[in-house]
C-alpha cells in the first residue's frame, strides 16, 4: 500500500469508529449540518404547539444563574435547590433557563459539553420538571457568534469552527434531553443580533434538523434576529416543522426599563417613572405586531422576556410590569419575566423573599 492509500484506510476506520462507537472527536469527515428539508405545502403549527404555548401561562427567567461566564454563580446568583419551591410555590407554570453551553465545552470543532456543568444542568431542569412546571431550556451568550465582544473569563474559538460548535453543542443538548417529558422545550438561541442578523435564519433551520434527529416531536422556540425584536418577525423564515413556537423580548421603552442599566451604552439616565399613555403605546406595539404576525404566519408567539432594572423606581416597576402582563395576557400571549434574583430580580436572594410589589404585578388578582 502506498501513503495515500493507508491515509485512505485510516480516514475509513475513524470515520467507522465514529459512527459505531459515537467516538468522534469532532464532526466526522464529510459530517454537515444540511438545513431543514423544504416543504411543498404551507406549514402551520400543530394543535400540540399551540396549547403548549398557551399552557407556558406565567413564566420567570433563571437569569444570571448559569449563563455566566462561568455558570457558579460569578454573576451574583449563585444556583440554590430551594429556589425551585419559592418558584414553583408562588404560582409560575413555566421557567426559562438561559445557559452559557458555549464556555462549558471544548473550544474545538466537537465542542464537548463538560459533563460536571451539564450534571448541574440537569438536576435543575429535572427539579422544576418534577414540579409539573415547564422548562424553556436555552442557548445563551455564546458571544463571539454575535460578533460581540467577549466577557471576562470566556474562552476565544477558532472562527473556523464558530458556527460548526453551534450544531455540535445541539447535537448533544438535544441527544441529552430526548427522554425528558414534552414540558421541556428548547429555544435555540437568545436574542441573535449583530453577525447573526444575516445568518440566522439558515444556522436556525440547520440546528432545528440535528435537534429534530433525537426529539423528532419536541416543541423548539425560535426568535427572530435584532435581539428578539417583534419589528424583526417580518424577517424571520421559520423551517417548515409544525412544532415550533416564536418568541419575541420586549423591553420598549428602553429609556424607562433600562435606564442605569451599565452593560448597555451609553448608560441611559436614570429617575424616568412609567407610564404614560405614550409610554403604554411602546409596550403595546411589539405585542400587537407579534400578534398580526401570529395569525398571518399560523404560530404561536411566546413573550420570553421583559421587565425593568433595579435603578428605575420601584412603583414604576410594578406599574410598568402589570402592564406587560395584562397586555400580553389580553392578547393570548404567554411571558415569562426577565428575571429571578440579579438586577431585575423579583426575588431578593439577600433578604430571602420575593419583592412584593414585583410579585404581586406579575402574579396578582
Ligand atoms: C440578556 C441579559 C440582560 C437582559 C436585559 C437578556 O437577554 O441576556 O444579559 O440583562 O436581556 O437587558
Amino acid at each position: 500500500m502506498n501513503a495515500k492509500c493507508i491515509n485512505m484506510a485510516a480516514l475509513v476506520v475513524m470515520a467507522l469508529s465514529c459512527l459505531m462507537l459515537g467516538a468522534c472527536a469532532g464532526p466526522a469527515p464529510g459530517e454537515s449540518f444540511p438545513e431543514y428539508a423544504a416543504s411543498p405545502e404551507r406549514v402551520i403549527a400543530s394543535a400540540h404547539a399551540t396549547e403548549t404555548a398557551h399552557a407556558l401561562g406565567r413564566g420567570i427567567n433563571l437569569g444570571n444563574v448559569f449563563e455566566s461566564p462561568l455558570g457558579n454563580g460569578d454573576w451574583g446568583v449563585p444556583m440554590r435547590a430551594e429556589y425551585v419551591n419559592k418558584i414553583s410555590a408562588a404560582g409560575f407554570t413555566t421557567v426559562r433557563i438561559p445557559v452559557r453551553w458555549s464556555n462549558h465545552a471544548t473550544t474545538d470543532t466537537a465542542a464537548t459539553i463538560d459533563e460536571a456543568f451539564a450534571r448541574r444542568i440537569d438536576e435543575t431542569v429535572d427539579a422544576f420538571l418534577a414540579r409539573g412546571m415547564f422548562v424553556v431550556l436555552n442557548m445563551h451568550h455564546y458571544r463571539q457568534l454575535s460578533g460581540d465582544q467577549l466577557d471576562p473569563g470566556e474562552a476565544r474559538v477558532d472562527n473556523a469552527v464558530l458556527q460548526l460548535r453551534f450544531y455540535k453543542l445541539w447535537q448533544q443538548i438535544a441527544a441529552r434531553y430526548k427522554d425528558r417529558s414534552s414540558h421541556l422545550l428548547f429555544e435555540l438561541y437568545n436574542e441573535p443580533h449583530g453577525s447573526l442578523d444575516r445568518d440566522w435564519n439558515d444556522m436556525a433551520s440547520r440546528a432545528l434538523r440535528i435537534v429534530r434527529q433525537s426529539n423528532p416531536q419536541r416543541i423548539v422556540i425560535i426568535g427572530p434576529g435584532r435581539w428578539n425584536g417583534a419589528d424583526a418577525l417580518a424577517q424571520l423564515r421559520l423551517p417548515p416543522d409544525p412544532n415550533l413556537i416564536v418568541t419575541i423580548h420586549d423591553y420598549d421603552p428602553m429609556d424607562f426599563t433600562h435606564q442605569g442599566a451599565e452593560w448597555s451604552k451609553p448608560v441611559r439616565p436614570t429617575g424616568v417613572s412609567c407610564c404614560s399613555d405614550e409610554q403604554r403605546a411602546r409596550i403595546v406595539r411589539g405585542l400587537g405586531t407579534a400578534q398580526t404576525w401570529s395569525k398571518l404566519n399560523g404560530y404561536p408567539v411566546w413573550l420570553g422576556e421583559f421587565g425593568a432594572y433595579s435603578k428605575a423606581p420601584m412603583e414604576s416597576r410594578a406599574v410598568y410590569t402589570r402592564a406587560v402582563r395584562d397586555e400580553a395576557e389580553r392578547r393570548g400571549i404567554s411571558w415569562a419575566y426577565w428575571e429571578f434574583g440579579a438586577g431585575f430580580g423579583a426575588y431578593d436572594p439577600r433578604a430571602d423573599r420575593w419583592r412584593p410589589e414585583l410579585l404581586e404585578a406579575l402574579l396578582g388578582k
